[in-house]
């Protein structure tokens, strides 16, 4: 594609996962970010307001327009809170932009989505039409595609650790996969809350939206499994920034041993850029994938109990977020996958 550069905007500047997209999209080579906004109406220099992005000196944070945006784009992020991003994705897309949606609105049939985001459900044209996009199992739909659900970062983390054994028909049936998950607080995104204040969060730990978590039926779904009965899954808030790890159960059929897994994992991410298997003995930590695009995958078999233990980190603003939605954006436009994502995790 040589030094083809798209005009790209970002809209949600503002918050964490915009401000992981401008971190991203400003060093891309191919990429000529044109238009980054919030939702407030003052306008300022992105490196004065916020220090840390120096490479997005000249770009100017202003109040989402959508006239302006579509004059100044082709592809557009969108990364607000569910509820008012599809809304936003939708329209730009019926204009004729690409653009790839952040938020939990185009993931789920419309039904589904007011039941668990208790919320009205955006354009289903836009639903309908959207590509779910975990990148390593949706590269064919991904290439030719104009609208994008980028997928939750929980469901990011428990998906990639659970698709293999789940596809190649490993798991035993009538037994719920079991994801016991913890985040840390970036999360929640950049808006203030009692029960993120330093005081609340430091030394504490606790599940929460136990039975209810808006992403349980986004991981049955891709997992093929009824979202009640097939799947017991656990948020729990951890006091760290950036971050999740995912341990996830798995009964296994009579007679698969921890070799067989191994392999079946060795396959699907024989060739995967972003994802690496630990060896046996080794579990992978937090801080191995912080701020990077990646995911990696431990995995234990206890023979006796005949479960399969999967271990899976991710950092939720990068592969959970922002960087799958450049590694999608690359892929929609036959770009190295890893082009603008080769940063290195940040350790310690
Ligand atoms: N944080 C994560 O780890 C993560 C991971 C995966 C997916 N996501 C999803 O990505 C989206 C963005 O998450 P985030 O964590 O970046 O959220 P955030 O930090 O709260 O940022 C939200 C952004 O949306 C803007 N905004 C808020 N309310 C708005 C409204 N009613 N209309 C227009 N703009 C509005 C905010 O602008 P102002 O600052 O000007 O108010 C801000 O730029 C969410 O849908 C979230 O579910 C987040």
């Amino acid at each position: 594609m040589g030094e083809k550069r798209i005009r790209v905007g970002v809209v949600g500047a503002s918050g964490y996962g915009g401000m992981d997209l401008i971190r991203l999209l400003s060093l891309h080579p191919h990429v000529e970010l044109t238009y980054v906004a919030g939702n407030h109406e003052e306008s300022a220099d992105i490196p004065e307001v916020y220090p840390f992005l120096p490479a997005a000196a000249g770009l100017r944070l202003e109040k989402y327009d959508p006239e302006r945006c579509r004059e100044r784009c082709e592809m557009v992020f969108v990364a607000l809170p569910s509820g008012a991003s599809g809304a936003v994705a939708a329209e730009l897309w019926r204009a004729g932009l690409r653009v790839v949606d952040l938020s939990g609105d185009l993931r789920l049939p419309p039904d589904v989505y007011e039941r668990w985001y208790q919320k009205p459900a955006a354009d289903p044209g836009a639903i309908e039409a959207a590509v779910y996009g975990l990148t390593e199992w949706a590269r064919a739909e991904l290439r030719d595609a104009r609208l994008v659900a980028n997928p939750g970062c929980y469901p990011t983390g428990a998906l990639l650790a659970l698709l293999p054994a789940v596809r190649a028909g490993l798991a035993k049936r009538g037994h719920p996969v079991v994801i016991d998950a913890k985040s840390g607080v970036s999360g929640a995104g950049r808006h203030a809350a009692v029960d993120r204040l330093y005081g609340e969060l430091q030394e504490n730990f606790y599940p929460y939206k136990v039975g209810r978590h808006q992403h349980v039926p986004e991981i049955a779904g891709q997992l093929d499994v009824p979202a009640e009965g097939g799947l017991l899954f656990t948020a729990q808030l951890l006091p760290a920034v950036r971050g999740i790890y995912s341990t996830c159960y798995v009964w296994l059929r009579d007679g698969v041993s921890e070799a067989d897994v191994r392999g079946v994992y060795a396959e699907a991410y024989a060739d995967e850029p972003f994802i690496a298997l630990a060896p046996p003995g080794r579990v992978p930590e937090l801080k191995h994938v912080r701020g990077s695009n990646r995911c990696h995958i431990g995995l234990f078999v206890d023979q006796a109990a005949g479960v399969l233990q999967v271990f899976s980190v991710i950092d939720n603003l990068v592969k959970g977020a922002a960087g799958q939605a450049v590694q999608n954006f690359n892929v929609m436009y036959g770009f190295g996958e890893t082009e603008g994502l080769t940063v290195q995790p940040l350790y310690p």
